[in-house]
């Protein structure tokens, strides 16, 4: 049986319309794999029905947490911060059967394949800085004086770390250890909510916002990790762009008045098989 991966981000399931959507979602065949690059919710209720319904269509489905996924929102029954947050949801989606970047990489053998997915969770470090600034301190600053200053500064609790970026560090190191141990043999599907190159985010229509979607220590991975393809979300600008020859996809669904003037929520993209331009 031949099947598809597929990749989605960005659900945003707080939104209704959003999860109308989710719940409409139908593999085109029993063998089709989806991949989820973060920000299903910020709700652990909510984060864990969207993706224990996903796998009850997909034949594989594999996670990575968002920033929202690992917010502690107030109106949470879980109060859970930080990392213990995050160990909380992996062991729901190892209750539901859903890969996380915890668990050994799948290795997709359909279409393009084989290739090892590897589910990263690599967050920021504030390193995406605007022009003109060379500390974390002064990036912030220009952000607040341009009032664009990330809701995880509020919400994204980086404890038991004594920050978000030395919470990132931690995770380099972790993630380079694994994808140190794969198969070599294999090209890889590289999967993290944040782009692991900085590029994507030259788009961005506040640039300030950038520090807090990706770091500079992710900027050869995709050559260091033989990438066919590089899966990210978070940037809610869904596109496809090639960066020294590999595929970076964004694949992102955004919220409602982001998709509305485009016509509508834009469905898992193919990743392998290519869906040919037209
Ligand atoms: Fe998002
Ligand atoms: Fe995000």
């Amino acid at each position: 049986m031949t099947g598809t991966l597929f990749a989605i981000s960005d659900l945003h399931i707080g939104y209704r319309e959003n999860r109308e959507f989710l719940e409409e979602l139908r593999p085109g065949s029993a063998a089709d794999w989806l991949i989820v690059a973060g920000d299903v919710g910020e709700r652990f209720d909510q984060i864990t029905w969207a993706l224990g319904t996903l796998r009850a269509k997909y034949a594989e489905v594999i996670w990575v947490p968002g920033n929202h996924e690992l917010w502690t929102p107030q109106n949470d029954p879980v109060q859970l911060r930080g990392e213990a947050r995050y160990q909380a949801l992996v062991e729901r989606c190892r209750e539901l059967g859903v890969h996380t970047p915890e668990d050994p990489y799948p290795v997709w053998r359909g279409a393009g394949g084989p290739v090892t997915i590897a589910p990263l969770f690599v967050l920021y470090d504030y390193t995406f800085r605007p022009p003109g600034t060379t500390t974390k301190e002064e990036s912030l600053a220009v952000a607040r004086a341009a009032g664009i200053v990330g809701t995880d500064e509020s919400l994204l609790h980086h404890d038991p770390y004594p920050s978000r970026e030395a919470w990132c560090a931690a995770r380099i190191e972790l993630t380079e250890r694994r994808l140190a141990q794969r198969d070599p043999a294999l090209p890889t599907v590289l999967v993290n909510h944040f782009p692991l190159h900085r590029e994507p985010t030259r788009v961005l229509r506040y640039p300030e916002f950038a520090q807090w979607c990706g770091t500079e220590r992710t900027a050869d991975w995709h050559l260091r990790y033989n990438a066919a393809v590089a899966v990210y979300g978070h940037l809610h600008i869904p596109r496809s762009m090639v960066i020294d020859g590999i595929r970076f996809e964004e694949v992102s669904v955004g919220y409602p008045r982001e998709w509305r003037p485009r016509g509508g929520p834009a469905g898992p993209r193919a990743v392998f098989p290519e869906a040919s331009a037209d």
